[in-house]
């Protein structure tokens, strides 16, 4: 079985006794729902519940910074009385720049709510100066701030129209010059870890499968007529949001995302190996970002429906890329076999013809087939 995608998470194999964080009777319910929910029609329109409204309304709320003066010097000091750390979800040292907490709110009835915390030293004090610093870096953590708290404030306040992402509850400087970036909780885990515990592949999680990718579709669009691109979109960066009886996928880390500028002559590599389009590899390629967006969805559908991945990398030498590039995705699924009980079974025998012909224009070479589906 195949490794986590994201190149941080290098090392985690996928495989059916991989468990989510929460595998309560609220996931499993949800993913019923899903499998029942036959369209690409939204899942969810409610942006979020009560309670995180109500602790977002303590924030302030006329603070629109737009990216080029938002800096250090414009976030406040947090409240240090009002959270408490709970546990580390993900620590620095798995190779992060970041790392992802869970704090209390003791203003919110001791919610839980997750901070991802970025050090001092790494953030510098603006994008301009992050970049001095780190001048190959392919992210940028002050637009991944920026975004999440923009996009964030707006689903929290139940704005009209807006991109599914998580809701945020503000951005803080800590004792230590940290920022920590607070945002909701969602504890029904991200799509790689939902992928592991789908059960084996089939009509049953196809079903599921399915419903997750036309809801990331769906976020990832939403993302796009905004002029935003994602840029590093893969089954880890999005989570299953769950309130109440509705669920929807939504996106985080926007550490790699376009915006501000032509999503159609986009230039620089992003988002990992395995989730990379073909036409972004390569020094001085120019491409459009979001039909880079587009392929990493395919990705991350085959991935959904079979548990495993297409193919390690498309940039490089890897073989199976290699078959795909001269010979399309479609031949493709039928020469690449899974693992079925004892026997190997090509792709195009266990996906349904309706999935393929979802999966096969976006995991096509012409980044132009992929929009296809969208006109
Ligand atoms: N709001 C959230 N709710 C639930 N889980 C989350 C949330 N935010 C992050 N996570 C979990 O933490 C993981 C890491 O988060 P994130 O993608 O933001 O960090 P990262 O990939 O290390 O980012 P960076 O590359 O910027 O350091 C996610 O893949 C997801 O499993
Ligand atoms: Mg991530």
């Amino acid at each position: 079985m195949a490794q986590k995608g994201c190149c941080r998470s290098a090392g985690r194999k996928m495989s059916q006794s991989d468990s989510v964080i929460c595998t309560g009777p609220d996931l499993e319910d949800s993913l019923i729902f899903l499998a029942g929910t036959s369209t690409c029609s939204t899942l969810a329109e409610e942006p979020c519940g009560g309670v995180a409204k109500r602790i977002f309304d303590t924030s302030d709320l006329s603070w629109t910074p737009d990216f080029d003066s938002f800096g250090r010097h414009a976030i406040p000091v947090i409240d240090e009385g009002r959270f408490t750390l709970d546990h580390v979800l993900r620590p620095f040292a798995r190779g992060s720049k970041a790392q992802i907490e869970i704090l209390l709110d003791h203003a919110a009835g001791d919610m839980k709510i997750l901070a991802k915390r970025f050090p001092c030293d790494y953030l510098q004090d603006d994008s301009a100066s992050f970049h001095h610093s780190n001048p190959q870096s392919a992210e940028d953590p002050w637009t991944e701030i920026f975004l999440g708290l923009v996009l964030g404030k707006q689903r929290a306040s139940r704005e009209q129209d807006v991109v599914p992402v998580v809701p945020s509850f503000g951005v803080y400087r800590d004792l230590q010059d940290d920022v920590l970036l607070l945002m909701e909780w969602s504890p029904g885990g991200d799509l790689f870890e939902i992928s592991s515990s789908l059960g084996a592949p089939g009509p049953e999680r196809e079903e599921t499968a399915t419903q997750l990718l036309c809801a990331l579709l769906e976020a990832v669009t939403r993302l796009h007529c905004k002029g935003i691109a994602h840029g590093n979109i893969c089954a880890e960066n999005a989570i299953l949001r769950v309130v109440g009886a509705e669920v929807e996928v939504v996106l985080i880390d926007f550490a790699m995302a376009v915006h501000d500028t032509d999503l159609s002559a986009t230039m620089g590599p992003r988002g990992s190996l395995m989730y990379r389009a073909p036409e972004t590899v390569g020094d001085n390629a120019i491409y459009d970002a979001r039909a880079a967006d587009l392929f990493a969805c395919g990705v991350v559908g085959y991935v959904l429906a079979t548990g495993t991945y297409p193919w390690q990398s498309t940039a490089g030498d890897c073989k199976a890329f290699a078959y795909v590039q001269k010979n399309g995705p479609k031949k493709f699924f039928d020469k690449r076999t899974i693992t079925m009980g004892t026997s190997k079974v090509p792709v195009s025998q266990v996906l349904s013809a309706r999935l393929q012909s979802i999966l096969a224009p976006l995991l096509d070479m012409n980044p132009a087939e992929r929009r296809v589906l969208w006109h």
